[in-house]
């Protein structure tokens, strides 16, 4: 399949599930408001690979994160979507291979990896469904 549906429904507030679309892991993740207030409070200037928390959800969704989940370094599955992971010292994800730890809005904090968790195409085609591919 070259799309993927997904339920938003039953995913809590402030967890992530992973979902596959054309074989790569995606986290789909929903965002506390803490989370969301952090990663737009972040200086554009202290970002390694700089992109506003705001250009990468869709307007109005921004509860809601949907992210590749492979790091940008070597290709690792990083860890976070729950809380009980470890999420890093940014509260994202951390890819345990070689330490990139990435933020609330999956954009590389520290460690190796040189960019930001890749973006899929998604739509949502309700308040509680999206289509991504
Ligand atoms: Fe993730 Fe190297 S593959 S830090």
């Amino acid at each position: 399949l070259s799309t993927t549906d997904v339920d938003l429904g039953p995913i809590p507030e402030g967890q992530a599930i992973t979902v596959v679309w054309q074989g790569k892991p995606v986290f789909v993740r929903k965002r506390t408001a803490a989370e969301i207030k952090e990663a737009e409070d972040v200086p554009l200037a202290s970002l390694r690979d700089p992109q506003t928390d705001q250009s990468r959800v869709k307007p109005g969704k921004d509860v809601w994160l949907v992210v590749i989940g492979i790091c940008t370094h070597l290709g690792c599955v990083p860890g976070g979507n729950k809380p009980t992971e470890n999420r890093g010292p940014f509260g994202g994800w951390f890819c345990p291979c070689h330490g990139s730890a990435y933020d609330t809005s999956g954009r590389i904090r520290q460690g190796p990896a040189p960019l930001n968790l890749a973006l899929p195409p998604y739509e949502f085609q309700s308040d509680t469904s999206i289509r991504i591919g």
